[in-house]
């Protein structure tokens, strides 16, 4: 007998992972309904690229909708009736939280209560959504842990994030929706977002530009290839709902300093950086280091990418677009 098509609605699917995901599924098979209002806090000529490439899915179909507006969000999950729900859409970014943090209230603290809200009355079994590593915020112990508290969030973006955490705790405890949240640890890959670090620092090395090195480059991170967090979501998707209510860390291989991911980053252009050695930034961690034994127990998840690997694949691909990439405007800040 034939498999039934699975069909997923991705919230964010124009996005840095949501495109990542989308098109891992359409490879698989799945049918995939994307969401998204391309929003403009970095260029949304570079989600019309992504969503152009996913486009070439005849079982790709998209939708241009405003999350944290229940009526339209309700109405794209009536008419898809999809298997899965997995919500990546929000407001990214910890700096621009200090500036504009409303319109982190209204994609991520609305437009998730939305998707949960929706999920309940049209009895979904399931949402898997993204949380973050910002989460840990002041916490010291490393690597960090789902089991560890985590009540001293220091941004916006990341107490919204938390937020998100107790939403689907207590929408799983009313209704049995089976809840799971990924803190993503520093994601990275092709197509990846202008505002993050590899993204620019490989710009600016090449352009003979200067790069901002926050905290005199006194930072460590769990760098995580973006298909490492793609083959955590299509493990979690192999399991059947269950009414979970879980937090799974997913992150990367190896905790690299970034001076060490600078030195790696020249080593593939080809040049040294002009290091503009900065203050530690508000709002910013020196440290996210992810513990993902929960995973690798529960889900089999196992990060393979290199940093090494995952760095050469990125300055090619920037190399062989950097006409494009280049005319992109500055993220907001
Ligand atoms: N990239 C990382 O390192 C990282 C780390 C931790 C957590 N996350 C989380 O993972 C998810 C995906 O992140 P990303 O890096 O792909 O970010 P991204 O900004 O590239 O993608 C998010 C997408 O959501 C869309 N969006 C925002 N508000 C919306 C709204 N109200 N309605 C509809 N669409 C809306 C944006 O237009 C964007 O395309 C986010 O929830 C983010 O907070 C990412």
């Amino acid at each position: 007998m034939k498999k039934k098509m699975q069909k997923a609605v991705i919230t964010g699917a124009a996005g840095f992972i949501g495109f990542h995901l989308a098109q891992e599924l359409l490879k698989r098979g799945w049918n995939v309904i994307g969401v998204d209002i391309l929003t403009d806090y970095y260029d949304p000529r570079i989600k019309q690229k992504r969503l152009a490439l996913l486009k070439k899915y005849p079982t790709f179909r998209f939708y241009k909708i405003n999350i944290a507006k229940y009526a339209a969000l309700e109405k794209v999950l009536k008419t898809e009736k999809p298997d899965e729900i997995i919500h990546l859409a929000a407001q990214a970014g910890v700096r621009y939280s200090l500036s504009n943090p409303w319109a982190y209230i209204e994609s991520n603290m609305l437009g998730t209560l939305n998707v949960f809200e929706a999920a309940k009355r049209l009895k979904f079994p399931r949402v898997v959504y993204a949380s973050s590593s910002s989460v840990y915020g002041l916490n010291k112990k490393s690597p960090m842990s789902e089991g560890d508290r985590a009540d001293t969030q220091i941004s916006v973006y990341a107490a919204t994030k938390k937020a998100n955490e107790a939403l689907a705790h207590s929408y799983n405890h009313l209704y049995s929706t089976e809840m799971i949240g990924l803190r993503f640890f520093t994601v990275y890959g092709v197509w990846g977002r202008p505002d993050l670090a590899l993204f620019k620092f490989v710009k600016n090395i090449l352009a003979g530009k200067s790069i901002d090195v926050y905290n005199h480059g006194k930072m460590k991170r769990s760098f995580t290839h973006v298909s490492d967090i793609v083959a955590g979501v299509v493990a979690l998707l192999e399991q059947k709902p269950q009414g979970r209510n879980e937090i799974y860390n997913l992150g990367g291989a190896e905790a690299m300093p970034l001076l060490d991911f600078i030195k790696l980053i020249e080593r593939e252009v080809g040049k040294k950086a002009k290091q503009h050695l900065m203050p530690m930034q508000a709002g910013d961690v020196r440290e996210t280091v992810a513990d993902w034994s929960k995973a690798h127990r529960d889900l089999g998840f196992v990060p393979k990418v290199s940093m090494h690997q995952g760095i050469v694949e990125f300055v090619q691909w920037f190399r062989a677009n950097e006409k494009f990439l280049c005319t992109l405007q500055e993220p907001k800040q």
